[in-house]
């Protein structure tokens, strides 16, 4: 399949550290891994759940120190996703996770900003950022890390809401979310990959956000189909993730189907693709295979996923026709 024009709206920075990457910064960095090889590494990408994901992923952030490495690291995912049709991407880069760990925001923001400005000219990919906020984490530190980035500077699209699901409701971070909103930021949070459709409910309601990241429990709740058709509120689903983290069996049980069927407003993203075997056009060609999308739900999905985006209206413009030629030769 060529790969269709696309914008990914739901990229973890940190999910996209490649095994040889892994390796390659921690000598960088004069840091002892837990693995002998690259191969061990990767035999340890099978996992039960969200939390068994995410411990590897925290655990390998630690060969991350410098705004190098975070710069080479944003730049190498840009050049996959040009790869993968991806003109346009906002991504999520989670800086609580290396304040933890002792690495200055500076470092940080000043890496994966350098890599994001140059990406047009460098990748032909338009691109934002949405700052993270743990939600295992306190609300407090959420709202320091929000003032820290605002003091900064650092051009933000907007926040975000991830890490483990269960049992960190959206109302805890309803401060959090209206500092944001006062600023003028955009808002996303994570919720129904592992969480209730509460959570969905809790994000629209409480927190007032414009896309929601997963949402695949809200089959669950017709009330909530009904609200996210009405309100054309993306979903940024995520295949490839749903089936590695074993909210799904297999790709062909996976509910994107029935949600395009309902007329939700889906796109398919990659989440964390190092980890989850594969970038949007892996994640696109898989579902296509696996649920028999014809080519007006590709052409749907490339669609939603562009006026999903908080591109400006020009760049959508502009995607919106390259995506009507390519559906063409589908
Ligand atoms: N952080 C990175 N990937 C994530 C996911 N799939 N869900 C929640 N938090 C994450
Ligand atoms: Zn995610």
């Amino acid at each position: 399949m060529t790969s269709l024009p696309v914008a990914e709206l739901h990229l973890h920075l940190e999910g996209t550290l490649e095994p040889e990457t892994i390796f390659s910064l921690a000598e960088r960095n004069k840091i002892t891994l837990p693995y002998a090889d690259v191969d061990e590494l990767r035999s340890r990408f099978e996992f039960a759940d969200l939390q068994s994901f995410l411990d590897l992923y925290y655990a390998n952030m630690s060969t991350l120190r410098t705004a190098a490495d975070f710069a080479d690291m944003t730049n190498a995912y840009l050049a996959r996703a040009a790869l993968a049709g991806v003109r346009h991407a906002e991504v999520f880069l989670d800086p609580q996770a290396h304040l933890v760990r002792g690495v200055a925001l500076e470092e940080v923001m000043e890496g994966v900003s350098s890599a994001l400005s140059t990406s047009l000219e460098s990748h032909g990919v338009s691109t934002g950022l949405i700052v993270s906020m743990l939600r295992d984490h306190s609300a407090a530190s959420a709202m320091s890390v929000l003032e820290d980035v605002l003091a900064l500077g650092t051009p933000m699209l907007g926040i975000g809401l991830d890490s483990a699901e269960v049992g960190y409701p959206p109302s805890k971070f309803v401060d959090v979310y209206a500092k944001a909103r006062a600023e003028g930021l955009h808002l996303v949070a994570h919720a129904g990959e592992e969480g209730p459709p509460e959570y969905i409910w809790e994000a629209l309601d409480l927190l007032g956000v414009e896309r929601i990241d997963h949402g695949i429990r809200c089959l669950e709740d017709e009330a909530l189909v009904k609200r996210l058709v009405e309100d054309r509120v993306p979903l940024t689903v995520c295949p490839l993730s749903n089936v590695s983290l074993k909210s799904v069996d297999q790709l062909s049980d996976h509910p994107l189907r029935t949600m395009l069927r309902k007329g939700l407003n889906v796109s398919v993203n990659s989440d964390d693709p190092a980890y989850f075997g594969g970038y949007v056009d892996d994640n696109l060609n898989g579902v296509r295979d696996a649920l028999d999308l014809n080519a007006d739900d590709l052409a749907t999905l490339a669609r939603n996923s562009v006026t999903g985006s908080f591109a400006n209206d020009a760049r959508k413009a502009e995607l919106l026709a390259e995506i009507s030629v390519a559906v063409q030769t589908l």
